[in-house]
């Protein structure tokens, strides 16, 4: 709506100009025969202004309607008491991902802050909209966490349209990536800190091999639905001969008969007979120049502080001086792939301030892993401040003005990920304060220049 009524104010400039031209130029024609035409001209102006007008009024009434019908329908298919109670506008911004639908596997489980296609997959109102906010803001990012027991196995598999970067929170994981082609495969282990990177298509296993259970925060860099498939999947659907030519088996077709599905999806799985079945379970980890192209030790990188807290960044630089060796491989594989993310650690320190600032060039996710803070977003349409806790993901389109606070005892710890596999390009609110001209500032909030010397320099 802003933006409509941004464009009509600019199109009546330069027509108006026009107008106040046009007897300069006309001045040697006479008067009298000038008055005519700009008349008739006048005439055929204000006919086709109301025709257009009202042809226009017609469509964009048709489309509220539309709008609203599918509001309606939407509400009335989640749940009959939703029609009392408005969504507030934080979760534009906010998903309590603690509250969603935990779905269950055999190794694990996986919970999800994303769009539906479906509305009726939504579980609540505040969820959905959070999803198609995401989804309307075109983040080019959906969360999820992925949960796996001691031994099980998020199956190897591949996604048809979107990058994978995880950060794993706690546990051991033995990572495979198989790339395209010559078939390179890469495996290595990934501990409590780290970061993996899956780019678009390339196969790969996540199998927890230490006691506890491994927690992964994912992010997919997709804000339409994920669309995965599981190499048991792929194998099932392939007719029985033409596995058998693929893959060439002793015994031939009658082997690959002897494989059964299982009736439980296993996206995440482990066999309750595992001892049985593996009897050699030990494995190289590939050389480091295969390693960190899918790899980053974030917990181990440099450390970057502001006043209120510290950052950490797995993420592209143009400017490779500094990194080493292995942290340029990483570096160069995320910008060699499209559409990848830099991901961060923000440390926020107990009433520490992560000031107002914004993005020119990503939008940006984020997950509490720790402590508890408050949250302000300026978008283009709505104001929003809300709390966050342990479990909540946030997202802030780009360009919007946000800042984060915390609020508890605890330090306040998030993994962040922002929309660009790029250098991440941003502004924050006491740089533009001083790089604005203090008279212009003056006449912007109607107060004596002098009084803007009170602000201090950016510390
Ligand atoms: C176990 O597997 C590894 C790698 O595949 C191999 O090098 C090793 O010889 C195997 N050990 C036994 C006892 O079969
Ligand atoms: C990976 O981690 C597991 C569990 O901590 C350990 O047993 C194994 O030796 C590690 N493998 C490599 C290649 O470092
Ligand atoms: C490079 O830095 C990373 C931390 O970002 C560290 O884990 C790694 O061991 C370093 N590599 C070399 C070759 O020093
Ligand atoms: C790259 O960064 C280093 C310091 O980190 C700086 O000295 C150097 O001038 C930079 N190079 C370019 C081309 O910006």
């Amino acid at each position: 709506m802003d933006n409509q009524a941004f464009e009509m104010h600019g199109e009546s400039i330069p027509s108006s100009s026009k107008t106040a031209e046009w007897p300069k130029k006309e001045e040697r024609k006479s008067y009298c025969s000038l008055m005519k035409i700009f008349l008739v001209c006048l005439l055929a102006c204000i006919i086709t202004t109301t025709i257009g007008v009202l042809v226009l009024s017609l469509i964009y009434a048709e489309s509220i309607g539309f709008v609203k019908e599918t509001v309606v329908k939407n509400r009335d298919t989640t749940s009959p008491k939703i029609d009392e109670k408005e969504v507030d506008v934080k979760f534009r911004f906010l998903n309590q991902l603690g509250k969603s639908k935990v779905h269950h596997f055999p190794g694990g489980d996986i919970q999800w802050a994303r769009f539906r296609n479906d509305v009726n997959e939504y579980q609540s109102v505040e969820e959905m909209e959070f999803g198609k906010s995401i989804n309307n803001f075109r983040s080019k990012m959906t969360f999820g966490t992925l949960r796996i027991k001691s031994n099980g196995l998020r199956v190897p598999h591949w996604h048809f349209n979107a990058n994978e970067h995880g950060y794993l929170l706690k546990g051991t994981a033995w990572i495979g990536v198989v790339d395209a082609d010559d078939s390179v495969v890469t495996t290595y282990n990934v501990t409590a800190g780290q970061v993996i990177f899956f780019p678009r298509n390339t196969l790969h296993w996540i199998k927890n091999v230490g006691k506890e259970d491994c927690l992964f925060l994912l992010f997919f860099t997709t804000h339409e639905e994920l669309k995965t498939l599981d190499v048991d999947d792929a194998f099932f659907s392939t007719p029985e001969d033409i596995a058998a030519r693929a893959l060439k088996p002793q015994g031939g077709v009658n082997f690959i008969r002897t494989f059964k599905k299982q009736t439980e999806d296993q996206a995440i799985n482990l066999p309750p007979n595992l001892q049985e079945l593996v009897h050699n379970a030990s494995y190289v980890q590939s050389p480091d120049h295969l390693v960190w192209r899918y790899f980053y030790d974030l917990k181990g990188s440099a450390e970057y502080p502001f006043p209120g807290g510290i950052f950490k960044w797995a993420r592209y630089r143009i400017n490779g001086t500094g990194l080493n060796e292995t942290e340029k491989i990483f570096s160069e594989s995320l910008n060699k792939h499209e559409n990848t993310l830099t991901l961060a650690t923000l440390r926020i320190f107990s009433n520490g301030l992560g000031q107002p600032h914004f993005h020119f060039n990503a939008n940006e996710m984020g997950y509490v892993i720790s402590g508890c803070g408050k949250v302000g977003v300026i978008a283009s349409d709505v104001t929003s401040n809300f709390n966050i806790d342990i479990g909540d993901v946030i997202f802030f389109p780009v360009g919007s003005q946000h800042y984060i606070k915390s609020v508890c005892d605890e330090d306040l710890l998030l993994i962040l990920a922002y929309s660009t596999g790029n250098q991440l390009e941003t502004l924050r609110m006491n740089d533009y304060f001083h790089k604005t001209a203090d008279h212009i500032l003056a006449q912007l909030f109607f107060k004596e220049q002098n009084e803007f010397k009170k602000i201090p320099k950016a510390s």
